[in-house]
């Protein structure tokens, strides 16, 4: 069966932010935002703004009845900046006017008048004037100084690696309504009570009068962890000034402009092994380019921090972290929430190291992969370790040494065009770093009819979560999937939401709403005992008949229900689920943090046209491991949607600013991302068998973020590429591998 929304979004019945109904004397609220990175704010005047037709009222931060703090992990960011701007984009003051074009017309009234200061957007540059989030963080084991002596190989280089847009088809945007003394905000956000508590706050208010509804998002990647919040607080504030509805939805340039991205790293690193290729040291330093405020930057570091070895074991490792406060918006979540960039950078390491050892790198790969059993150098043990079983079955599903060949014939024939070849092992931690995040709940109602209500604190954003939860409890009562509707996440029904985030919305909220329908289950076994006159364990409910002792009676799911009604047996749950077994501890930097991993392995092949720099991805073939997949259509599209994602990445999203700050990428024409005809000719997917993961609901396995990275075999496989051309050295670490890169890179050797 299809997963709900499929025919809605297809008929385009589907409703975004910006497609429900307004309400009667809706507002529409435009956002001033500053035009200099870094800059004393010496005037503000909207009083022309004021008057100009149609405003209603202008905002600015002397308009915020409570505090000017929207800060998440870090307190350090104003919802409307008061003394200072620190980047392009920040928004400085708001204009409320009875329609949009009335809005803008007054936004061109504003007079702002700025000192500017000097602008930083290199976190090289930032870390020398000491410009640091948080000091260092440093994850280490191992005795690495002793360790260089015993390495018979070592390379070091540096690496840059680029940012990226998140580009969700729904940009930023909400809808708030004030009714008596509160507010409902409806937002496109990933994290429903990171709108509710920053909108409070802003008021001056108790959160039990901010209410946030999401009925789901078209896209989020990340952008909507929390950079959906100051939208959200920013319309909350607007009508609650001017006591009317208020509705803000950013324009795709604006939201270009204003909103953080993927965090560019530059990266020093060091990697030694012995003459057989056995990794023995790597010491890594990521200068994070975190943007003007801390935003979840540091949780992103330490992310990185967590996939420094990816799936290899290495004995002594150190990893710096360096979050550099630089004058760009602040960069935030993306899909991997630095994952990528830790193991962009060991794979980058591991390449390096190959062409040193006269080796090809999956050699390396392969003789250095993490088994059952070893300690990662945070502390957690490798369990259930299925990064061997997805390589041994990748190499017997699609053969390294014959695609190997295949590819030297192909060089060998022509001139003009060379192959590459990549492999990509990913070991991914499921489970937020911040332990405390790991809690879900949900709110199931059955009505008489014997229909199911399902709220919970996942977020729909096309990623399937509420057809995989939906499938969870219909198995757990064991009824029609239509009969289960999944409510939109609203912060009355489920409080306190984690964001949808980090891969786990389907395992915490699905498992919440597994023991939400248990309990109402068990109350329904102990009813119908009482009917038939037997003991509660002699109950089976299987495709909507009641069963006494195996055997299927008149009973129906419908009857039974309405019994329980009429007898007064509350048909209603509302359960708490944890991840059990995790913590972290951030002053040793030792642990437990992730409740499992998620294990695959990608091939990738590309071919490069030598004369234009142009490429192709030919084939990307994965082996992963999704445990029992609760819906296998869903972890397909996931897993493709991924992989084109990371291909982007490292292929052709190149966000550019110049020295001003200011984003010269800052459309889609400038900023490409891949279509239809990037995309790989050849994907294929299998699942590795694998039945087993407590964690997940039904055994199934988080698949949001994991597949992303698969993306970065296709960086090392141009690069492969291009040394089949000849260009042996000297080709830049930098990503991404851009057509324009792959052509100077090329030129540098004149090798056509
Ligand atoms: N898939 C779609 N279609 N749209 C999205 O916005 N976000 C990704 C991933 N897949 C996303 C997506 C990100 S960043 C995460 S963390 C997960 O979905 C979140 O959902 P999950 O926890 O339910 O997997
Ligand atoms: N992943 C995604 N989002 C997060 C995390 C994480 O590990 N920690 C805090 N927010
Ligand atoms: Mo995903 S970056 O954890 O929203």
């Amino acid at each position: 069966m299809k997963p709900a929304d499929v025919l809605k979004h297809v008929k385009g019945e589907s409703l975004f932010t910006d497609d429900f109904p307004e309400p009667q004397g809706t507002l529409y609220a435009y956002i001033f935002d500053s035009p200099k990175a870094h800059a004393k704010i010496k005037r503000l005047d909207v009083s022309k703004a004021e008057k100009s037709k149609g405003v209603v009222s202008v905002l600015t931060a002397k308009d915020i009845t409570g505090e000017n703090q929207i800060g998440n992990i870090v307190q350090d960011e104003t919802l409307l900046a008061e003394n200072e701007v620190s980047y392009i984009g920040e928004p400085v003051a708001v204009v409320v006017a009875e329609s949009l074009k009335d809005a803008k017309r007054a936004k061109k009234l504003i007079e702002l008048e700025l000192e500017e200061l000097p602008v930083i957007t290199d976190p090289r540059q930032a870390y020398e004037k000491g410009e640091l989030i948080v000091p260092p963080i440093i994850f280490s084991s191992g005795d690495l100084d002793a360790a260089w002596n015993r390495c018979d190989v070592i390379v070091e280089d540096k690496i840059e690696i680029g940012g990226q847009e998140h580009l969700y088809l729904e940009t930023q945007g909400a809808l708030a309504i004030p009714n008596e003394d509160k507010i409902k905000i409806i937002s496109s956000t990933q994290s429903p009570t990171a709108v509710q508590r920053a909108a409070a706050k802003i008021l001056g208010w108790g959160m039990h009068r901010v209410e946030v509804d999401v009925l789901r998002l078209g896209g989020g990647f990340g952008g909507k962890e929390d950079q959906a919040t100051p939208f959200g607080a920013i319309a909350a504030l607007a009508a609650a000034v001017t006591n009317r509805p208020v509705k803000l939805v950013l324009s795709r340039p604006d939201d270009m402009r204003m909103t953080g991205k993927r965090h560019p790293y530059s990266i020093d690193f060091r990697l030694g092994a012995d003459k057989s290729g056995k990794l023995i040291a790597y010491e890594v330093t990521y200068y994070q380019n975190s943007g003007a405020v801390a935003d979840l930057s540091t949780a992103v570091l330490e992310r990185s921090l967590f996939h420094t070895t990816n799936s290899y074991r290495i004995p002594n490792v150190k990893a710096t972290g360096l979050a550099c406060r630089t004058n760009l918006p602040p960069n935030t979540a993306f899909r991997g929430f630095g994952g990528p960039q830790g193991m962009f950078a060991i794979e980058a390491a591991l390449n390096k190291l190959a062409e040193k050892l006269n080796l090809p790198a999956w050699e390396l790969q392969k003789r250095n992969l993490i088994r059952e059993g070893d300690i990662f150098y945070y502390g957690q043990k490798v369990k259930d370790n299925q990064i061997e079983r997805c390589w041994s079955e990748a190499e017997e599903s699609y053969s390294i040494k014959e695609t190997i060949e295949k590819i030297n014939l192909f060089n060998n024939s022509q001139n003009r065009y060379r192959k590459g070849f990549a492999v990509m092992p990913i070991t991914f931690g499921i489970s937020f770093t911040s332990s405390f995040l790991n809690q879900a709940s949900a709110l199931i109602h059955i009505y008489t009819d014997g229909s199911v209500g399902v709220s919970t604190a996942a977020i729909e954003m096309g990623q399937g979560v509420n057809e995989k939860i939906r499938i969870a409890v219909a198995r757990v009562f064991s009824v029609n999937l239509d009969r289960i509707k999944i409510e939109s996440t609203n912060t009355t029904r489920v409080s306190n939401t984690s964001p949808t985030a980090a891969s786990t919305g389907a395992d915490l909220n699905g498992n919440a709403a597994i023991i939400a329908s248990k309990n109402i289950l068990e109350r329904l076994h102990k009813k119908a005992a009482e009917i038939f006159n037997v003991s509660p364990e002699d109950i089976e409910i299987i495709e909507e008949a009641v069963y006494v002792r195996g055997k299927k009676t008149e009973m129906k799911w419908e009857e039974l229900i309405w019994r329980s009604y009429f007898e007064r047996v509350s048909l209603s749950s509302h359960a708490f689920y944890a991840t059990p077994d995790i913590y972290f501890d951030r002053e040793k930097n030792q642990g437990q943090p992730f409740a499992y991993h998620v294990f695959g392995v990608a091939f990738t092949e590309v071919t490069i046209d030598g004369l234009l720099g142009t490429y192709t991805v030919d084939s990307v073939k994965v082996v992963h491991d999704f445990g029992e997949s609760l819906n296998p259509q869903i972890d397909l599209g996931q897993t493709e949607g991924a992989i084109m994602q990371g291909i982007g990445w490292v292929t052709m999203e190149e966000l550019v600013q110049n020295k001003d700050g200011r984003l010269l990428s800052n459309s889609l024409s400038t900023y490409k991302i891949p279509d239809i005809f990037s995309a790989p000719a050849d994907v294929e997917i299998r699942f590795l068998e694998n039945p087993h993961n407590p964690n997940g609901p039904f055994n199934s396995k988080a698949i949001g973020e994991p597949p992303f990275m698969y993306g970065i075999g296709t960086y090392f496989a141009l690069r492969n590429g291009l040394k089949a051309f000849g260009v042996s050295d000297n080709i830049p670490l930098s990503s991404p591998m851009t057509p324009e890169k792959v052509l100077l890179a090329l030129h540098s050797k004149q090798v056509v």
